[in-house]
């Protein structure tokens, strides 16, 4: 089985990464000084969003709250989310139950490995070794959650924590779909109804990026954007997430018990940009292996998106054209991840 778990295992990388790992060499056209130091980086935070008064039943609270969540989809398409409601416990077991998944026998992952980009549940390394020439630092697993749901068999109880967990996230998201739909000037559901977020396609993944003995030469995630409308991220302890924003790399310092929530492509696309997307990276390091959850929030795969007509006007005419969910996975996932974000192709 082809996975950069194995290659970390193996003696003979202790010290050094195999030259198919080496990115900043073979990418060498993408700027990798402009990493903001500590000190900088504290005075460069994205927002925090507290969930609790999003759904508070003070009026004057929760609106204060939506005006937050519309200026930090706005400016920045990333935010912090805490007082979410999901217990500790319940992430914890998901980052044990996806370590234990790892843990298993390398043929446990094989028989989900391969296969067509929209196999239910798909293992693998990098992002697409079929048409990269350096790989990344990264094994994952990808699980279609909704509207049915898929999951491993294998270890015990896994398939059971993770559908405890996606049912949580679907829900959180559920909630800041509405704050989103208040903050654009709509009502309540207008998220809802236009992504349909009832029958809307859910998918689980497991990043896995293994302790690189070095780090700097190697990627976990290059840049890219995220397809779908929102993302909500949960991560061990270990830090990786990097945000590029006025040309620098923010990394990302997530509070105890908070998740990383970010916009999608979707989410640009049905607001015809007046909530855009942004271009993220995953650092690995020499430490310890850092295990990432997302679940990834979108529209029905065969739904054809577009901008909605509520947010074009006279003066924003439509900058995207419309594009089925399923059409836009496949672009972004049948290239290499290097391209900054598939909105180019589709982009009026
Ligand atoms: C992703 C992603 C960041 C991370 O899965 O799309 O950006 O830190 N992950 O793992
Ligand atoms: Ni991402």
């Amino acid at each position: 089985m082809f996975s950069v778990k194995k290659i970390a295992e193996s003696s003979s990388v202790v010290e050094c990464i195999p030259s198919e790992y080496v990115y900043q060499n073979n990418n060498s056209n993408e700027d990798y000084s402009i990493i903001l130091g500590d000190e900088e980086a504290q005075n460069t935070t994205i927002p925090t969003i507290d969930f609790s008064q999003l759904i508070s039943s003070n009026p004057a609270d929760r609106s204060k709250a939506i005006q937050e969540l519309g200026t930090a989809c706005a400016d920045w398409g990333f935010f912090m989310l805490i007082n979410h409601g999901v217990p500790e416990s319940l992430r914890e077991e998901v980052l044990r139950a996806s370590q234990k998944f790892y843990d298993l026998p390398d043929e446990e992952r094989k028989q989900y490995e391969g296969g067509d980009m929209f196999a239910p549940i798909k293992c693998g390394t990098s992002f697409n070794v079929n048409v990269e020439k350096t790989f990344l630092w990264r094994d994952y697993l990808k699980c279609h959650v909704h509207p049915h749901f898929h999951a491993p068999s294998n270890p015990h109880g896994f398939s059971e924590t993770i559908k405890a967990y996606c049912k949580k996230s679907r829900d959180v998201i559920g909630e800041l779909l509405k704050g989103i739909s208040i903050s654009l000037g709509q009502e309540e559901k207008y998220m809802h109804k236009v992504m349909n977020y009832e029958s809307g396609f859910q998918m689980f993944v497991v990043n896995y990026y293994p302790r690189c003995p070095m780090p700097e030469q190697a990627m976990g995630l290059p840049p890219h954007s995220d397809h779908g409308v929102l993302t909500l991220l949960l991560q061990n302890e270990l830090e990786g997430l990097q945000l590029l924003r006025n040309d620098m790399w923010i990394p990302i310092h997530p509070l105890p018990n908070s998740f990383i929530v970010n916009t999608g492509d979707q989410m640009e696309i049905l607001t015809n940009g007046k909530y855009k997307s942004n271009i993220h990276r995953a650092v690995v390091n020499k430490n310890a292996t850092r295990i990432t959850i997302g679940t990834a929030h979108g529209p029905p795969l065969d739904d054809v998106v577009g901008p909605t007509i509520e947010m074009i006007r006279e003066d924003n005419p439509p900058a995207y054209r419309a594009i089925k969910y399923k059409d836009y996975i496949s672009l972004q996932q049948s290239n290499e991840l290097n391209k900054k974000t598939c909105l180019d192709y589709i982009r009026i």
